[in-house]
């Protein structure tokens, strides 16, 4: 196809009517993440008038489907996983207008074929040469293949005055070596600047709030240390199970799916330096170095600082096999290899199926222990800094104050601060994530440096993960009674 096709290019007389014109491909078009995040995230991205113009939305999956077809899927998934947007009938409409379905197996090179068909005829149509995004929407483990038959077909090829983004979720290989290996292989086929590696917590209002509440408050710069921090803990609890993700969960586990990716870069955005600037390559930079300054696990005490469970319905998942040790839970301790941070111990937990869904970031803070409010006499019951990134953007500070009242006893009142949305907040962070992939902006997308330190941290713990026990909990229960958690949640 690459000759026969390429040159149809050269002899077409294009006319550029939109330079940006762009089309995009979702590979995995008919998926649980295109279902539940990309499809929602792209009508409302349409709706706000945020798409380029001449703009083309390509699902790419088995199913026999045509346009239409593929429409009506994408119709009914609205009202299923998006079902309290506020567009009219007329707007997903227009949205479904822009949507072309092309059907095939992502092994078989002829797709990439029907693929370059749609991508041209588009073109052809508009009389525009449009830029392309290629959206890896589908299991990690087809990476591979995919980054070699795009380039293979010619599809990803750059043709002049146009660009060509790829953007690949999480988890970005399955263990170090697995992730060199995607790394080196994406290099010798495309260049850095075309590779978007997503991580769509980074893409959070909430998340992205760390850097001003760290850096633009002298109140709370001032405090982000050792001398007064005693500890960190990061917290992702979902209520959901995991559903029709089971065959791709139970090979993954939840430290790969949410520890070596969204929690480790929160964890970064507490402990990094400040960045010099909000370059790009600035962020990037300050983030790459904190996750480089991990303390690497010793196996040796593997079990104090690490547990892992499964809740206890896990294996009654049609796709999960009755004897799957794979984790739905996990606690880890790790500690920063920094003077700012030795000592400072920092809890990671996440669960599926517990009783409530909160994603937060607690910093407690070192008790007054001497002068006039020394705490065991005045029952003081210290300071701490929670950030709530999900179900709402908060930041609460609890504060000692005097009791009323006869004596002196101090109690704790909390300063609480809802950052409640206004019309500018994009819903969903997929939305950020397609919006600064099609302008370009890295910023908020991992390079190559974080993901490689994420994984040097988390390899040896996955290497050893069957030396632990695997504890159980109940759904829906608050997660499993053992904790390696010294302070408490
Ligand atoms: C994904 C994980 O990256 O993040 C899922 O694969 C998890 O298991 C999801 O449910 C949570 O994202 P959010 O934005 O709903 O907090």
């Amino acid at each position: 196809m690459d000759s026969t096709q390429r040159s149809n290019y050269q002899f077409l007389s294009i006319i550029m009517t939109d330079t940006n014109a762009t089309q995009i491909v979702i590979l995995g078009g008919t998926g649980d993440l295109s279902k539940r995040k990309l499809l929602p995230a792209l009508l409302d991205l349409h709706v706000r008038g945020m798409l380029p113009t001449t703009c083309q939305i390509i699902g790419l999956a088995r199913s026999e489907w045509n346009n239409q077809e593929y429409a009506d899927f994408v119709r009914t998934t609205f009202n299923t996983h998006h079902s309290n947007h506020p567009h009219t009938e007329a707007q997903i409409d227009a949205f479904c207008s822009t949507l072309t379905f092309v059907s095939g197996a992502l092994d078989d090179l002829t797709s990439y074929d029907k693929l370059e068909n749609a991508l041209i005829a588009f073109d052809t149509k508009e009389k525009v040469r449009s830029n392309r995004l290629f959206y890896l929407a589908v299991p990690p483990k087809f990476y591979e293949q995919i980054f070699v038959d795009l380039k293979r077909s010619g599809v990803a090829n750059e043709e002049p005055g146009t660009w060509m983004h790829i953007l690949v979720e999480k988890p970005f290989g399955s263990n170090l070596k697995t992730a060199q290996q995607l790394d080196k292989q994406l290099a010798e086929l495309y260049r850095e600047d075309q590779i978007f590696r997503i991580d769509h917590y980074l893409a959070k209002e909430a998340v992205q709030n760390i850097l001003s509440f760290r850096f633009a408050n002298t109140l709370l710069r001032a405090s982000w240390s050792r001398d007064a921090i005693e500890s960190v803990h990061v917290k992702m609890f979902e209520t959901i199970d995991v559903g029709s993700r089971a065959s791709f969960y139970n090979e993954i586990g939840a430290l790969r799916d949410v520890g070596q990716n969204h929690l480790l870069q929160l964890l970064a955005l507490i402990a990094m330096e400040e960045p010099a600037s909000f370059k790009p390559e600035d962020i990037r930079r300050a983030r790459a170095n904190a996750l480089r300054a991990i303390k690497p696990i010793d196996i040796k005490n593997l079990q104090q600082v690490v547990l892992r469970a499964q809740y206890e319905e896990y294996r009654e998942n049609e796709s999960v096999p009755d004897e799957s040790q794979t984790e739905t839970y996990f606690e880890l301790h790790a500690e920063f290899d920094t003077p700012k941070w030795e000592g400072v111990p920092f809890y990671i937990q996440s669960g599926k199926a517990v009783a409530t869904s909160e994603v937060s970031i607690t910093i407690k803070l070192k008790d007054v222990a001497t002068g006039l409010f020394d705490t065991e006499s005045c029952l003081s019951v210290g300071n701490e800094i929670k950030l709530t990134i999900s179900p709402e953007q908060s930041m609460d500070i609890s504060l000692n104050a005097k009791s009323p009242g006869l004596g002196y006893q101090l109690e704790t009142r909390k300063l609480s601060l809802t950052c409640a949305k206004n019309k500018t907040e994009l819903d969903n962070a997929y939305e950020k994530v397609l919006y600064d992939s099609i302008i370009g902006d890295h910023t908020l997308f991992t390079k190559t440096e974080e993901v490689i330190s994420a994984w040097k941290f988390i390899t040896p713990i996955l290497e050893h993960w069957h030396t632990i026990p695997l504890h159980s909990y109940k759904k829906g229960s608050r997660g499993p009674t053992e904790t390696i958690l010294k302070h408490g949640n």
